[in-house]
């Protein structure tokens, strides 16, 4: 879409209400109607014979910066309004894609960027589809893939060296469920010391785009469940890719293309619509759930309270402190009385839901173990440290204190039950 920008730099919750698109393109609507076209008529033989030379790479972009419109499967325009709204709440980001969830995102970014031959280095543990999508498809296809435990810079820097033929690491930071933060600096500097260098793509769903921006330490990709926060209310699946070399994106459209894997236009229109309150929600979410975390550390029926503000590990204090400006708002509890006091817990709960994913307005619990991490061995749930008695908590917008009383209630509710 032809941009319309103020002559003046104007700030991230400015630009998406005001870049990206313009009401006289479509009649004067002031928001951006959804274009539920297929396929684009051209002005002439010409002009399409023009749009297949530009989409092919054998002839440049128009000059307002956008593609010619051929066909929904390689672009719309309403996935064109939702990249041109997500850049600029991606500090350091030029351009964007978007997928029609985050594992179309993510397998995107992995068939885009390893080669016959290649490998890749990733943290541990993973969300579970994407490490599932690893060894399901990743590996079977011939590409090595190494793990190292996430926060484990000493492990990274043996993995990218001994690594033959690297060509991507993927790191996921905080990672999911067990908030272990990894060092994207340090992974760029390791990436840097390689030739060629590997491409450096971060998950950055449980933190992004509000409080953490890996493009601003040295990522080449940051990719997103744009299901989570930057949808924002569990009634859409999408996922994005962003990055500040523009010709990553184009090579990601392309690869987006063949795959089919696109954002719907209803989907991109609704996607666009959250964009502007991403940043009001997540500080939200991420004070209440600092409020209820620091409060249940101090719960006789828990163990462990896994939550960035509560870390004690110095090097996780050193990597927060350097890449992430708030805690968020996904925690972890370990609850005494392993896998029989987590369900008791989950089936006490009364405002909290028992469900999987995150990132919403409304407070969703889990139980990692045996859910949204359950196709990893369970030497792998092991090393991870995904305990029979971890529950995971995405804390939304209601009252941080009713909240917390319906945690403390099914607790003890819990505990009853067991007496
Ligand atoms: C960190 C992370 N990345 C990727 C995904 C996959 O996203 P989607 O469910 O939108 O495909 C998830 C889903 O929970 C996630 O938590």
């Amino acid at each position: 879409m032809k941009q319309t920008k103020p002559s003046y730099r104007v700030r991230p919750e400015t630009a998406v209400l005001t870049s990206g698109f313009d009401p006289q393109l479509s009649v004067g609507a002031a928001r951006p109607p959804v274009y539920r076209s297929s396929t684009y008529v051209f002005h002439s033989p010409e002009a399409a014979e023009r749009a297949f030379e530009t989409v092919l790479g054998r002839a440049p972009a128009s000059s307002d910066g956008g593609a010619d419109l051929i066909y929904a499967r390689l672009n719309h325009p309403n996935a064109q309004i939702a990249e041109d709204h997500l850049v600029p709440l991606e500090r350091g980001a030029d351009a964007a894609a978007v997928f029609n969830s985050g594992m179309a995102a993510i397998v995107t970014v992995l068939l885009g960027f390893l080669e016959r031959g290649g490998s890749m280095v990733y943290t541990r543990p993973l969300y579970g589809g994407t490490q599932h999508l690893i060894h399901q498809i990743i590996e079977p296809l011939g590409f090595v893939a190494h793990a190292v435990p996430a926060g484990d810079n000493r492990a990274m820097r043996a993995a990218v060296e001994q690594a033959e033929s690297l060509q991507l690491i993927l790191i996921e930071t905080p990672a999911n469920p067990t908030l272990t933060m990894s060092d994207i600096r340090f992974a760029a500097d390791c990436c840097a010391a390689r030739d060629p260098r590997p491409v450096l793509a971060v998950d950055n769903t449980l933190l992004g785009p509000t409080f953490q921006h890996p493009l601003l330490h040295g990522a080449d990709l940051v990719i997103y469940s744009a299901t989570k926060f930057l949808g924002g209310f569990s009634d859409l699946l999408a996922g994005a890719v962003l990055a500040r070399d523009p010709r990553l994106i184009q090579h990601l459209r392309g690869m987006r293309a063949l795959l089919g894997n696109i954002l719907q236009a209803d989907e991109s229109w609704i996607l666009d619509s959250r964009l502007s309150t991403v940043a009001l929600r997540m500080n939200r979410q991420s004070k209440n759930a600092q409020r209820i975390a620091e409060r249940l550390a101090r719960h006789p029926k828990i163990r462990r309270v896994l939550y960035p503000s509560l870390f004690e590990d110095a090097d996780q204090i050193r990597i927060r402190d350097a890449q992430a400006e708030f805690p968020g708002s996904l925690l972890s509890i370990e609850i005494d009385g392993g896998k029989a006091a987590a369900f008791d817990f989950l089936r006490n709960l009364r405002i909290g839901r028992n469900a999987v994913s995150l990132g919403g307005v409304e407070t969703l619990v889990s139980h990692p173990r045996t859910t949204t991490h359950s196709e990893l061995s369970a030497e792998e749930l092991d090393a991870a440290g995904i305990s029979d008695s971890l529950v995971r908590i995405s804390v939304g917008t209601e009252h941080w204190s009713d909240l917390l009383n319906d945690f403390t209630n099914a607790l003890a509710a819990a505990d009853r039950g067991r007496e």
